[in-house]
This record gives C-alpha cells, structure tokens and sequence, in this order.
C-alpha cells in the first residue's frame, strides 16, 4: 500500500519543551522500595540506590520527574519522611492499603534525582493536608535558611536549598477514590489559595492544577472549566492522565485510542481558550500530560488484590509485563505528543520502575528493561528540539473509538542540521511503501534508522532476555528530497536525516 506523506522545513507546530518527556515515580507497590532503593541489593550505592536500575533510568535521559504520589500524596505527611530514618514513623498508605516505612523521603529522593540529572516535579497533599502544610513544605525544599523549616532542612545536612519550580496542587481531586476528594469549585479555590501562597515563596514556580482524573469522568470536562474559572491566572497547567488497555483483544481499536486522546486535548485545549477569553487573562495555561501509560495486563487481577490485603510493605502491586503491542502503542501515543507539543509541554510516563513501567526490578535480582522502554527512550533522545508539520496521505481505518485512522502514524522534529522521524506502520498485515517528502531539505541523508518489528503482539521482555528491542533498519533510503521504502505490517521506525 502506497503511502504519501510531506514534511517542510517551513511549517512548524511548536518548539518541544524537554519535560514531553517526564516521569512519575509513587510511593506505591515496589517502585521505591526494592524498585529504586534496596539497601542489601549487590547493586546498591552508599545511599542504598540500586545502581542497574540508575543506569536504565539515566540512558533515558529523563528531565524532570514527579513525586511523590499519586494517590498516595493525598494523605502523605511529607515531615515523616525527614530527619533520622530510624525516628520516622511506619504509617498506613490509606491509598493502596499499605504500609509506608518513610525510608525514603524528600532528602533521599532529591539525592538519587540529582545524581541522575533529573529535576523534581513535587506533588503536595491537597486531599488530608492543605496550605499550611504546602507551604511548609516548599520552604523546606526552597528556602535558602533562617527559617524554622529551612533551618530544619540544613540540620539534615542539605545546606543549600533544592530550588524546585514544579509543584503539582494536588492530585486527581475529582476521583471519589481520592482521600479528600471535592467538588471543583472547592478544590479550585483551595488551589488558587495555595497557588498564592507558594508563588508569595516562589515567585517562578511552575504549577500544575489538577484536571479530571481522565476523560471517562463523569464531572469531565465540565471539572476543568470550573476549577480554572477559579484560579486561572495562578497556575500554568492543568493536569491530564489517561490509562490504555486492550481487554477486547481488537488492535487497530487500542490503536484508535491514540486518536482519542488527541480529542481529549483538544476538548481540554478549548476549555483553557474559553477560560482565558472569558476572564481576559493575559496569561497562558498549557497541558501537562502527568500520567500516561498502558495499564490493563493485570489491573482488574491487581485490583481485587489490594483492595482486601493485610497492609503489606512494598507489596508487588500494578508490575504490568508489556508486550510488543505496548511498545507500537507507546510509540503512538508519544508521536501524538510531539504533534500536540503546541499544548501539551510536560508529560509523565506513570510510572517509572516497577509499578506499570517500562523498567522492571527483581526484589534482590537482576532489573531489565520492559519492550516500552525503548520508543520512550528513542523520544526522550531524538525528539527533542522543533515538531514539524507532517501532512500523510494514505489508507485509513475506522474502529469503534475513531473514524479515519491512518495506518501510518508519524512524527517529525527538527534540530541542529537533523530531523528525525517517528514512524509506526499499524497495519497488520500489509507493507507500507512510504514516500515521504522532505520540502526544503535539498541534501538530506540518512545518519540512522533503528527499527523494532517481527515481534509476536504479545511478545515480552523478561529479566533473563530483551528480544523486544531496536535494531538497525534497511530498505529506507533519500533519493531526490524523498525518504522512501517498505515498512513491515506493525514495524516502528526511528529515522534520523542530516539535513
Ligand atoms: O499511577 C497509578 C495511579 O493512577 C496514581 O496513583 C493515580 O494518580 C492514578 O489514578
């Protein structure tokens, strides 16, 4: 099957802001303990961080990382979490019916964080808690010293003041599931509230109000109008999370699911311009896309699980084993976040080690790399820089979710002489010839093509084999300003042109 499609060195979306490609780590199941943090572990450092999953963790690149919850935020005392580990208190994680042994906190996370490069996105407790304690907080983190709780954080050794921008207010206040759940103009006045208060110490954060907790919500997207009409000139984002699955077993369909999303940011998009046009900000408020992931191989399972539990420490909890599928969907879903980097500047993948992520950890064993980790990986370092228009051509489809669905999804993002693109061809069975022209750039050439296909859909990556990972492509070429040549039925391309 034939397809045409066009790029111009002209037509531009948006630069890409870096954090499209964040991560989301929770105090829930193993993703700290015995995920990132296993003192004992042959691989631990001299903070009791396991050095193998560091080193996946830092081959991602990632630039920003929020924490600590989740729905754990909602009834965390952030100070359990500080001053001698053997003083801290064991509390109960009313979220997952756990037990939290404050082990880590904000000190240890910041250690392993910084060590990595990576900037902390901190979440605060809008659901138990509320300014007071968010304010304290963000003068512990950011207040250089000569205050109570900045003094407090130099007693603990941390002399200079971490300087976090990013502050989420809260999480999923709509979910009835949430401790402290409210109705959106409650909660969208506590935010405004506790925005004043943390801009009044930190003029320059960046914060993040919390939209519905996905589009299926019955409150959606009634929720986002009423809480921005209530503090939309103090925040910068609103939150969006959507979780995928394919329970039906009807590929194109979970496929189809990334075009939803593209409606769903949309739908939000509207809402921020009529909120602006109706207030007459002169502010802008863009989409921070805080959680994101495929999240069904075991969720109803999971859920049955925790729900009766006995209050176990660091339980195994949401360890999803992603199949080839996954890695074609999360594939996807980051070209629709390159095309949407107009709107759409923060993104987490949720969540990052062990708990629905793409890097897995053996209590005491070996940690591998999940078959999502590599499109996130290959975003995170070549999709990075300007996202160029990509006009396709080509045959659709249409499923219960979306209508028109090309089979070829593709991005293109431009950067210092080089443009790289995305491409996943979803067909199931049929070759793609792709004829892809590259307007305005006369002499480009092919400085690398990785490709992951051949795969069974449900293939998996496990601790003793990684078979789901790239390799290099043939059969692409540039012959006269045309990148062109075959793309296997579900093949997932990553061609980078000097140009
Ligand atoms: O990532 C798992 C959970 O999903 C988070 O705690 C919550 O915010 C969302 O519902």
């Amino acid at each position: 099957m034939r397809v045409n499609a066009a790029i111009h060195r002209d037509f531009a979306i948006s630069n890409i802001d870096d954090r499209l490609y964040a991560a989301f780590i929770e105090h829930m199941g193993r993703a700290i303990y015995s995920g990132i943090y296993e003192p004992g572990h042959p691989q631990a450092d001299q903070h009791g961080f396991r050095r193998d999953v560091a080193q996946f963790v830092r081959d991602l690149k990632i630039p920003a990382i929020r924490y600590p919850g989740g729905n754990f935020v909602s009834a965390y005392n952030w100070e359990d979490g500080i001053g001698p580990k053997a003083d801290r208190p064991v509390r109960l994680d009313l979220a997952w019916r756990s037990k939290e042994s404050n082990q880590v906190g904000i000190n240890e996370f910041a250690t392993w964080a910084n060590d990595l490069g990576i900037d902390m996105m901190l979440a605060v407790n809008l659901g138990s808690r509320g300014i007071e304690e968010a304010r304290n907080f963000m003068e512990y983190v950011n207040h250089p010293g000569g205050t109570y709780w900045s003094d407090l954080r130099r007693s603990h050794g941390v002399d200079k003041p971490y300087n976090v921008k990013m502050w989420c207010l809260g999480n999923e206040m709509d979910g009835p599931w949430q401790i402290g759940a409210k109705p959106a103009r409650e909660y969208g006045r506590l935010a405004d509230e506790t925005a004043k208060a943390l801009r009044a110490m930190t003029p320059d954060a960046e914060l993040i109000v919390c939209g519905s907790s996905n589009d299926q919500m019955p409150t959606y997207p009634e929720w986002e109008r009423s809480v921005l009409e209530e503090c939309y000139e103090h925040v910068d984002y609103i939150s969006l999370h959507k979780y995928f699955g394919n329970s039906s077993r009807d590929t194109l369909n979970f496929f189809g699911k990334i075009e939803e999303t593209g409606r769903y940011i949309n739908a939000i998009g509207g809402v921020i311009d009529f909120v602006k046009a109706k207030k007459r900000a002169k502010n802008d408020v863009h989409i921070c896309f805080d959680e994101w992931n495929v999240w069904y191989h075991r969720r109803e399972e999971d859920s049955r699980r925790w729900r009766t539990w006995d209050w176990p420490e660091a339980p195994d909890l949401l360890e999803e084993n992603y199949t080839f599928e996954d890695t074609l969907f999360v594939a996807g879903l980051l070209n629709e976040f390159i095309r949407r980097s107009d709107r759409v500047k923060i993104a987490c993948i949720a969540q990052l080690v062990n708990v629905i992520a793409p890097i897995r950890a053996d209590k005491g064993g070996k940690a591998w790399r999940q078959s999502i980790y590599w499109p996130y990986q290959l975003a995170s370092l070549y999709g990075r820089g300007t996202a160029l228009r990509v006009a396709v051509d080509g045959p659709k489809y249409d499923c219960e979710v979306a209508s028109d669905v090309d089979f070829l999804d593709i991005s293109a993002v431009t950067k210092d002489g080089t443009v790289t693109v995305f491409i996943v061809n979803r067909h199931l069975t049929e070759t793609l010839d792709l004829r892809l022209s590259l307007t305005g750039y006369k002499d480009a050439s092919i400085e690398f093509h990785k490709v992951i296909e051949g795969h069974d859909l449900m293939a998996t990556n496990g601790p003793d084999a990684e078979p789901i990972a790239p390799a290099d492509g043939k059969g692409l070429a540039v012959d006269d300003g045309t990148l062109g040549g075959k793309l296997a039925p579900l093949s997932y391309h990553v061609v980078r042109l000097k140009v």
